[in-house]
């Protein structure tokens, strides 16, 4: 009987005796994730079979309990760094998009391991990204009479950019090439070249037989040449990632305040990274607002200290502002924080990104409104080469500049997974549509501040006496939002209120006179006015916009822009066949004619509001009726 099978033996007999003081044991070990890539061919299947049969499977209910327990001390080695976009892709998979990641638990004397088996084609990226999220190792093979092929350095180069820190080449199928030393260290020269063109410092080469069973619990005697340990050996030694976590400096994502009674008030997470003790001096980011840990609090008690991946809750010695999503640091070791950012982004929807459009980015945890520019490039996974691209589809993995609404506190995703690594969620949906990790910080946003004005906008409103607003008209062209609202403009100014109407024709005449009318477009169409409305009503201004408007994300984007209740959200709701009979300006005719592209209604979608503030049934009613319920409803 083999070392490992005799302690599987003895595994067996003691989960038969005493399950409760076999989990106890299982509890205290520290767990490593790993993923296996590589195609079929390259014999995945048959080594996670070898790792689970030579080792000990523990059934996934009872690791389950084991996680959660571990979770709830807080101890053990748990990789948290990227728990968010595992979190975001659980909510994923529970609106039913399947990610096919198999997920399996096995254990040693030493560790307790979960491997993610992904797969290895090309439109399953997001399979493997998602997996690779919250991976410590991943275990590339080759198939030794093949070599390096495309899919070890799509594999090579995805496992490097989500940051996983250790790889090992897993040469395998030893047997069928005769062990043969000279093959084996042609493919490591053939790798090492690549590895270091795209940044890989180091990796471990194997070489292994997963269906003979070399190197991989005891080192082989078909492979004399090879001195370094066998796979197993070096699962269970490699350095976790919450080990070299504890290395960095001290930082704590606030993930909510608990203040039980006037009394108490901490501030409860899980440590990204370092090590904190009480005594020490602490920075809360966004704010810089500065204090001292006064304790550590925890289910068991009070800590002397706390480490990276540990669960606790801080207590400062002073009264600061500190809320959820907050980043509490090393007082003298701070993270950065802006608003304007350069990412790598992977695609993971069906639906392509839409750039200018607001997306929630979630960030450790802070949760904030983004939108993303165009991308720079994108990254062909195959050939490693940038190409041009105005959009990320499914899968696609591209460079482009981000900007959120407010500022975040972060780090490089480089230097801090958990504080440089987000998921991007669709807000109509929500469902998880990409994940990214963020390079650096735009310098322009360091460097333009607001200006704080001594006249506000309440002394602008008070002036001409009048509650500032916007009247957003939405509907189809030729639906009468023009119309409708010329009438309302009308009608307010006899009212001596201060007015301005931007209608959607005039305006491309001017400010928007480069856009057309693709998705792309039309967004930043939307955008730009949502803005200048915004500034006309810090003017004091009852604004009245007239646009199509077609897509409920940035009608709501617009809300979000506004004061609260100062937006009025005016639906005028005219049928397709209605405005396409009536025609004013013969454009309907032109686009079934297929003279005009893009046209809403025809061949471009119309979003209608789900509950806008008033809706205008305009078959039932003339426009000055229209006008007049409108006007009453804004002016009782
Ligand atoms: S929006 O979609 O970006 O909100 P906007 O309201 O500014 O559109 O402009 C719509 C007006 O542009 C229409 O009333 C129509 O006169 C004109 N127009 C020209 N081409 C199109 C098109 N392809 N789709 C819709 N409207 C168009």
């Amino acid at each position: 009987m083999s070392e490992a099978q005799e302690s599987s033996y003895q595994a067996d007999a003691l989960i038969a005796r005493d399950i409760d003081a076999y989990l106890l044991r299982h509890q205290h070990k520290s767990l490593l994730r790993f993923i296996t890539c590589g195609s079929v061919d390259d014999g995945k299947s048959t080594l996670i079979g070898r790792l689970l049969y030579d080792s000990k499977m523990i059934f996934e209910d009872q690791l389950a309990a084991l996680e959660a327990d571990s979770r709830r001390i807080g101890t053990q080695g748990q990789n948290i760094d990227f728990a968010l976009l595992v979190d975001g892709l659980a909510a994923e998979r529970e609106q039913g998009i399947t990610i096919d990641v198999a997920y399996r638990f096995f254990a040693t004397e030493k560790r307790k391991f979960i491997v993610a088996d992904t797969p290895g084609h090309e439109q399953y990226t997001r399979n493997m990204i998602t997996g690779a999220s919250t991976a410590d190792l991943a275990v590339i093979l080759v198939d030794a009479r093949k070599g390096v092929l495309t899919q070890t350095r799509r594999h090579s180069y995805l496992a490097h950019l989500i940051g996983i820190r250790h790889i090992v080449l897993a040469v395998n199928k030893m047997d069928l090439i005769g062990y043969d030393q000279a093959k084996y260290e042609a493919i490591l020269a053939d790798y090492t070249a690549f590895a270091r063109g795209i940044g890989i410092e180091s990796f471990t080469p194997i070489p292994i037989s997963g269906f003979m069973g070399d190197n991989i619990t005891t080192g082989s005697a078909n492979t004399p040449w090879y001195t370094g340990a066998p796979l197993i050996e070096f699962l269970e030694t490699v350095e976790l990632d919450v080990a070299a976590d504890q290395a960095k400096p001290f930082r704590l994502p606030v993930q909510w305040v608990n203040r039980p009674n006037l009394d108490f008030r901490g501030f409860a997470g899980q440590i990204a990274s370092g090590v904190v003790r009480p005594g020490e001096a602490v920075r809360v980011l966004p704010s810089g607002k500065t204090s001292t840990v006064a304790r550590i609090v925890t289910f068991d008690g009070d800590l002397p200290q706390a480490v990276a991946g540990q669960s606790v809750t801080l207590c400062l010695a002073d009264e600061i502002d500190c809320s959820r999503g907050d980043v509490i640091t090393a007082a003298d070791k701070p993270v950065e924080v802006a608003d304007q950012f350069e990412a790598t982004i992977v695609w993971m929807a069906d639906e392509e990104m839409t750039p200018g459009r607001a997306y929630w980015i979630k960030l450790a945890t802070q949760t904030v409104s983004a939108t993303i520019q165009p991308p720079k490039y994108q990254i062909n996974v195959n050939t490693l080469e940038h190409a041009a691209a105005k959009t990320l589809e499914l899968n696609a993995i591209g460079v482009a500049n981000l900007a959120t609404d407010r500022p975040i506190a972060f780090e490089p995703y480089e230097r801090n997974r958990a504080l440089g690594g987000f998921i991007i969620i669709d807000k109509m949906t929500n469902a998880t549509v990409g994940a990214g990790m963020l390079s650096f910080a735009l310098r322009r946003a360091q460097n333009v501040h607001w200006q704080a004005l001594d006249v506000s906008r309440e002394v602008r409103a008070g002036l001409k006496n009048q509650k500032p607003a916007v009247l957003w008209f939405t509907g189809l062209s030729g639906a009468g939002k023009s119309t409708i609202a010329n009438l309302v403009e009308k009608k307010l100014v006899r009212m001596n209120r201060h007015t301005f109407l931007l209608d959607g024709d005039n305006v491309r005449h001017g400010l928007n006179k480069n856009l057309g009318f693709t998705q792309a477009d039309r967004i930043e169409n939307i955008r730009r006015v949502g803005e200048v409305a915004r500034l006309m009503t810090d003017a004091g201004l009852i604004v009245i916009t007239a646009f199509i408007s077609p897509f409920r994300s940035e009608r709501e984007m617009v809300r979000k822009m506004m004061a609260p209740g100062e937006f009025v959200e005016i639906f005028i709701d005219t049928r397709l066949e209605e405005a396409e009979r009536r025609d004013v300006k013969g454009l309907y005719k032109k686009a079934r004619a297929g003279e005009l592209k893009n046209f809403t209604g025809i061949d471009s979608p119309y979003e209608p509001p789900e509950d806008p503030e008033i809706r205008i049934d305009t078959a039932g009613m003339t426009p000055d009726e229209a006008a007049e319920l409108i006007v009453k409803r804004l002016i009782p």
